[in-house]
């Protein structure tokens, strides 16, 4: 049967695999992401390493077991050791130690931003050429700490990209208005994107209820894997971060996971009101984010992948983004299968 997505490999860049504040010191994670089994673990001076999770020797899995010893993962199976570079360092049975590069595990180079671990895939394993960069809310301003919620859609990373520029669905499936987009003219190409909306919101949870709500959103993406955003509201002193991180499960499956920040100093109410209000803003955006998904939900879980979709004016820049987004794949990556799913498709 041919698959539901064609695209022959998951983008490079970087995914989030885990948040930091569920790997303390001296834990291990299992973790399965991008179609495979990884190990998360941070020793015990507290550096985070993710490898992959089966063993050389004889294949156990260090995430079932695995124990953190010192600076190193311990595997559960004949206890041969590992450093957080994923190099062989001791095994205690023998004094003849291989003398074989085959002995190294695969590490992952990892990041921490807004609270979550990221690592960077690529698919021919090569070294990262561009990190995700700092968030300017981490040292400016008083911006609330992230909380986050996630969920998992049937779809492929690509397919998730381009929901944001494609405008002409908003009022369809999300009910918003008078949608416009607008890509940042001087920006270079490379990893990142930037772009910004304008909507109109019935009030369907933002603001006052029943009154509509002008939104002005500016989105950065980096790489498929991470978006963020700040979002400001018209008619009220409301300052929003939101955070994206996508992270395909396997080649159908996609885990979503957002986070949000709410500008503090924009709330002029005393405490402990204000705290009340901020917890009442997150509470309610952190719904209306789910809520978005859940709405294209129907929609991605369900379709095709086009190829060469039919478009038209009002559509939003999607060929420019198809344009961007291939500088994360290899050469031809939308497999053989994938033409007869498209041609099917066009039939
Ligand atoms: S399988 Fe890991 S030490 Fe033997
Ligand atoms: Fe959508």
């Amino acid at each position: 049967m041919a698959r539901h997505y064609p695209m022959s490999s998951f983008p490079n860049g970087w995914y989030a695999v885990s948040a930091v504040s569920e790997l303390e010191r001296g834990k291990v994670l299992a973790v399965r992401v991008l179609g495979r089994d990884l190990v998360a673990f941070r020793t015990e001076s507290g550096v985070i390493s993710v490898l992959d999770a089966h063993c050389p020797h004889q294949g156990a899995h260090l995430g079932h077991g695995g124990i953190v010893k010192g600076e190193t993962i311990e595997c559960p199976f004949h206890k041969w050791c590992f450093d957080a570079a994923g190099k062989c360092h001791a095994i205690p049975y023998t004094k003849c130690m291989p003398k074989t590069k085959k002995t190294e595990i695969r590490a992952y180079p990892t990041l921490v931003r807004q609270g979550m671990i990221l690592v960077y895939y690529a698919h021919d394993n090569s070294a990262p050429t561009w990190e995700v960069p700092q968030f300017e809310e981490d040292t400016k301003g008083n911006w609330s700490e992230i909380s986050f919620a996630e969920m998992t859609m049937k779809a492929h990373i690509y397919e998730l990209a381009e929901n944001g520029f494609d405008v002409a669905h908003f009022q369809p499936v999300h009910g918003s208005e008078e949608n416009s987009i607008e890509l940042d003219k001087k920006q270079p190409f490379g990893p990142e994107l930037l772009f910004s909306l304008n909507l109109v919101y019935p009030g369907n949870g933002i603001g006052r209820f029943g009154k509509k709500v002008g939104v002005h959103v500016s989105w950065r993406f980096s790489g498929l894997g991470i978006f963020d955003n700040h979002v400001t509201l018209r008619d009220y002193p409301m300052e929003l971060r939101q955070y994206f991180f996508f992270t395909p499960l396997d080649e159908e499956r996609v885990r979503i996971q957002v986070g949000l920040r709410i500008n503090e100093d924009k709330i002029k109410l005393p405490q402990p009101f204000r705290y009340l209000v901020v917890k009442m803003i997150e509470k309610q955006n952190i719904k209306i984010m789910l809520q978005n998904f859940e709405q294209d939900r129907p929609i991605w879980e369900n379709k095709v992948f086009r190829e060469h979709p039919i478009l038209c004016e009002g559509d939003g820049p999607i060929g420019h983004l198809r344009t961007w987004m291939k500088q994360f794949f290899p050469q031809n990556f939308i497999s053989k299968q994938s033409q007869e799913v498209t041609t099917e498709a066009r039939i």
